[in-house]
């Protein structure tokens, strides 16, 4: 008899047939009442033992956490909250799980106590409803893409250019931290480093992807990213998972339509395929939300929240436009904001993002045609002359979502940017090359995978979305 899972067990009409069953023990109940958990559902099984026919020291070893192998008959269940259940014929223990020393017991824990157990809180229904999801919504995006005429491209991990020119970067290095190579002014020779330059972990595989795009046309990465930004908040991490599709031919216009159709794609997809979980979690967020003053809970549910977007149109608004919003707002002329907002050209916080989306449009925004001088060297600048074809797309709850651009496609304004940035020719000559043979106007985006799942699952913090969060001071695992 070949083994099933849960999901299949529990979705079987059929009853009064043999089943074999494999799953960690959630909890054992007055001495008949496993409730069998083996990750393919958020639903447990429930297998009944009669506890006169089994040894006492074999039940005894039925402990939460215990893995078990369980053969019976599946029939309709008796009891109320679910429609099938096991009758054990055969219970084997597979691996025992002390109770004395088991972190995971069946009651409720912290997520702050989670993450130091990170090995293990997927045994939780909450983590695994969230890394189920996460799953989901990976598979998605290559759906999605590959769909619509994508070609999946691998980006460099380790690479010598700070594509974003933010010097947030984790240097790669073979040398003796001990004891470098100098030169002779006492500074580090990386000419003798294993690559022989100065490498660094990728922050974004845009530039890169840039090239493809002016050859294969449509492509996307969809990888990790590392910035070593020292921001301990609900909303970064120094190794997060980014999507970046690059189109050639393809203006800000047309950026700012795929983002907003591959959003409402992927997340159709796990209103779809994810129902469980998602209930699930919407109840959790629920509960959650039970404990905030009234102000502070949302107006919708988590699954009305995500239909929301999948429904409606994001709003396009400008920079200029926001900037007017901003500073007639009453956060801001109370001097609520830690940042007040006084003219043009300043650059948004999170403070002011989450005002536009939470407060003010209610929606998911997309803003467009930043000032130049604080966005990256890469971007299209406008005819005049002072703002570039930036868009970010911004979430209520999250803040930025979405990072994207027209692309810089003449060579001397390029040049000319490059220049008064201090960003050597001879790092990118390679894209620089783009803008020789061929150009054409391109345009690509960075949406930021965790907080795409922690939009999807309700979760408020990045930490509780990625298998082992790395930020500062924590690399555990
Ligand atoms: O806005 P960013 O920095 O844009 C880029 O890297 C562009 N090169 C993307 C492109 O045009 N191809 O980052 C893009 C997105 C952000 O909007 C955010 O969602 C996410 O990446 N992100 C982070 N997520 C988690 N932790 C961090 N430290 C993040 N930094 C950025
Ligand atoms: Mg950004």
């Amino acid at each position: 008899m070949t083994s099933k899972t849960v999901a299949q067990l529990l979705s079987q009409d059929v009853t009064l047939q043999d089943v074999s069953i494999k799953g960690w023990v959630r909890t054992f109940r007055a001495n008949r009442f496993i409730a069998l958990n083996d990750g393919s559902t958020i639903n447990n099984i429930q297998c009944v033992v009669d506890f006169e026919n089994f040894d006492e020291a074999l039940l005894k070893r039925v402990t939460t956490g215990a893995a078990i192998h369980v053969t019976g008959e599946l029939v309709e269940s008796q009891g109320k909250g679910q429609t099938v259940e096991i009758v054990v014929k055969t219970l084997e223990i597979l691996g025992d799980s002390d109770p004395e020393t088991y972190p995971i017991q069946p009651k409720k824990h912290s997520f702050e106590f989670l993450r130091e157990n990170a090995h293990l809180r997927t045994r939780t229904n909450t983590f695994s409803a969230v890394m189920r999801l996460r799953s989901s919504l990976s598979f998605a995006v290559h759906k999605y893409f590959n769909e619509n005429g994508f070609n999946y491209m691998h980006t460099p991990i380790i690479t010598g250019s700070d594509a974003e020119g933010a010097g947030e970067m984790f240097r790669v290095t073979g040398l003796d931290a001990k004891n470098p190579p100098l030169n002779e002014d006492g500074s580090v020779n990386y000419k003798e480093d294993f690559f022989g330059k100065e490498t660094n972990l990728t922050v974004s595989g845009q530039l890169e992807a840039e090239t493809y795009a002016m050859s294969l046309g449509k492509v996307y990465t969809f990888g990790p990213t590392f910035r070593a930004e020292n921001s301990n908040t609900t909303r970064h991490l120094a190794e997060f998972w980014m999507i970046e599709p690059e189109v050639a031919f393809m203006d800000l216009a047309g950026n700012m339509d795929l983002a907003e159709d591959f959003m409402k794609s992927v997340l159709s997809h796990i209103l779809e395929n994810n129902k469980e979980d998602l209930e699930f979690l919407e109840k959790r967020l629920l509960d959650e939300e039970k404990t905030k003053p009234q102000a502070q809970r949302s107006e919708m549910s988590l699954i009305e929240k995500i239909k929301f977007v999948v429904d409606n149109n994001f709003k396009r608004v400008s920079y200029t436009e926001a900037i007017d919003i901003l500073r007639n707002c009453k956060p801001n002329k109370k001097k609520k904001f830690n940042y007040i907002i006084e003219e043009w050209g300043a650059d948004l916080q999170s403070e002011h993002e989450r005002y536009l989306v939470e407060k003010h449009f209610k929606c998911p925004v997309i803003l467009f045609d930043y000032p130049a001088n604080i966005k990256a060297f890469y971007m299209r600048l406008n005819e005049d002359g002072k703002t570039v074809r930036a868009m970010d797309i911004l979430f209520p709850g999250i803040g930025e979502m979405v990072g994207g651009s027209q692309r810089e496609e003449r060579l001397d304004v390029l040049k000319e940017k490059m220049k008064a940035l201090d960003i050597p020719e001879e790092e990118l000559w390679w894209y620089l090359d783009l803008r020789k043979y061929g150009t054409a106007v391109h345009s690509g985006f960075g949406l930021g995978f965790e907080r795409l799942v922690m939009f999807a699952t309700g979760m408020g913090n990045i930490r509780d979305v990625i298998p082992y969060p790395r930020t500062p001071q924590n690399a555990e695992f």
